[in-house]
């Protein structure tokens, strides 16, 4: 259990993905990459319990103009998570003990479908979604059109060893790299890999 939030809320977290993630480690740092003061558009790609969700709204939504859309599905035949009935039970309850509520969109539906409909740009993305090499492509692809200038994109699992026909995370997002590296710039590179656009 770990404690954010208005009111030492204790969040469900049973698998610990986002305590444990590089992300966190930047975001809970002294200088880290996001400012929590400035207007923020955040979205994240795959929410799980919503534990990464509640931390970005409780800490960088303070600005009035900042809110962060969450996208995810909770299917639970989801290959490479261990999805199961709870975990959306435990998404809405720990979202709706966030500090800035009013600024959250949940979308209930697949990436594709949400990058299809949407008409919003963010100066942060979190892409920890579906782990199928054809999905990755397509959130790294849809989220580079709707990222800001200077704005960070985050990817979780680059140094995951699941593949699907024997194609990796690693594999997807360097090739998406190698056609995209006159706009971005690589920023953090470990299991989890970062750019910023130029
Ligand atoms: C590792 S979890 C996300 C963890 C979360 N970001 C955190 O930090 O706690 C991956 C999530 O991606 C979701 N997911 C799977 N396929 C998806 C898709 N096509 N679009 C959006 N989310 C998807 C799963 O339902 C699962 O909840």
């Amino acid at each position: 259990m770990i404690f954010w939030g208005k009111k030492k809320y204790q969040y469900i977290d049973t698998k610990g993905y986002f305590k444990q993630s590089e992300i966190y480690k930047n975001l809970a740092g002294i200088t880290p990459i996001l400012s929590r003061h400035d207007r923020n558009a955040i979205l994240e790609i795959g929410a799980y319990e919503g534990v990464g969700t509640c931390y970005l709204c409780d800490n960088f939504l303070m600005n009035p103009e900042s809110f962060l859309t969450t996208v995810d599905p909770f299917l639970i035949d989801d290959a490479g998570t261990a999805m199961h009935g709870m975990v959306e039970r435990n998404f809405l309850r720990n979202v709706s003990n966030v500090k800035f509520l009013d600024k959250l969109t949940y979308v209930k539906d697949k990436s594709a479908n949400f990058f299809a409909g949407n008409q919003k740009t963010y100066n942060f993305i979190y892409v920890d979604g579906s782990h199928h090499p054809n999905d990755l492509m397509l959130d790294l692809k849809e989220s580079i059109k709707v990222l800001e200038k200077n704005g960070i994109l985050w990817i979780d699992d680059y140094g995951s060893n699941y593949s699907v026909n024997s194609v990796s995370p690693k594999d997807v997002v360097d090739e998406f790299y190698k056609s995209e590296c006159d706009s971005l710039t690589r920023i953090h590179s470990g299991y989890q890999v970062a750019f910023k656009k130029l």
